[in-house]
């Protein structure tokens, strides 16, 4: 059972060393992977700011049950904006509403400091955070980088593909993410769709050549769309054994335009 959990700015040492250890349980990732203590007093410094989901019931000792890092970062036109790392909820947590809690945070947070835009890269098989990104939260699509942090990762989410990530814009003011905050998926028809397989980590375990493939349908059916002008809004998660689907239109885009390095 979820316990009754606070969200607050992360500032201490022990706050911060807690996030190592999530992100260790999380990632499963190697020494070298996790984002040090230091970087999270240098985010602290710059501008930046980590978000803790804490334990608050009785008994609970104020245990870390997940958090959300952002940096403060300037997009190529120098336009301000949040650039959120890492979002990790405790494994045993998960899908219970914890991560967007953490992500409705980092909102009030972005809105009170007057930022209206926070970027964050997500893997594109993972149908889970696609569908936080795009549904829950009314994140929107208009980039796809190839292999973006190269092959070196060390996490057993990463393994044995291309890192791969789509860049969400998250426009928080944006009507568009008051809708989808209030429940409003878009149901007007899609332009174009690319599948994506529901459970990406079962088929990683059985077979990872069919991993590969559903990688590189991915990847060029985002490249196909994208560079034919469209912008990706829309997903709908799959269901029992069907694949899910990143769902595209072409009309008007109502939020500011990031511009991409
Ligand atoms: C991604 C993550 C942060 C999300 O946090 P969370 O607390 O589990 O997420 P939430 O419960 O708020 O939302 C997840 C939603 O996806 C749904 N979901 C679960 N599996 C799904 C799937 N395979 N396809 C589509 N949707 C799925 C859940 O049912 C839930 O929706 P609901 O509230 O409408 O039922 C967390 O799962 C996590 O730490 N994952 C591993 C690390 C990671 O991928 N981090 C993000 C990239 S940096």
């Amino acid at each position: 059972m979820t316990p009754n959990y606070d969200i607050r700015l992360c500032t201490t040492f022990e706050e911060y060393t807690s996030c190592l250890r999530m992100q260790q349980l999380v990632w499963q990732f190697s020494d070298i992977d996790v984002t040090p203590l230091r970087s999270f007093v240098i985010t602290r410094r710059s501008g930046g700011m980590t978000l803790g989901a804490f334990d608050s019931s009785e008994g609970g000792a104020g245990n870390l049950l997940g958090f959300a890092h952002a940096l403060a970062a300037f997009d190529s036109g120098n336009r301000p904006y949040y650039y959120s790392h890492m979002l990790a909820v405790d494994p045993a947590l998960q899908n219970a509403g914890i991560g967007r809690r953490l992500k409705l945070a980092q909102r009030d947070y972005a809105l009170a400091h007057g930022i209206g835009l926070i970027g964050w890269t997500f893997d594109p098989l993972q149908s889970r955070n696609a569908y936080l990104n795009i549904v829950k939260l009314g994140g929107v699509v208009r980039k796809y980088y190839v292999n973006y942090y190269g092959n070196a990762s060390t996490s057993a989410l990463h393994r044995g593909l291309d890192t791969d990530r789509l860049f969400v814009e998250w426009w928080v003011g944006a009507e568009r993410v008051n809708r989808a905050l209030h429940g409003e998926a878009r149901n007007d028809a899609p332009v174009a769709a690319v599948e994506v397989p529901r459970e990406i980590e079962q088929i990683k375990a059985r077979d990872p050549a069919e991993a590969v493939r559903w990688q590189q349908s991915v990847r060029s059916g985002f490249d196909r769309h994208l560079s034919a002008g469209l912008y990706c809004a829309g997903f709908e998660p799959g269901r029992g054994d069907e694949p899910s689907r990143y769902l595209f239109y072409n009309d008007a885009y109502e939020e500011g335009i990031l511009r991409y390095e």
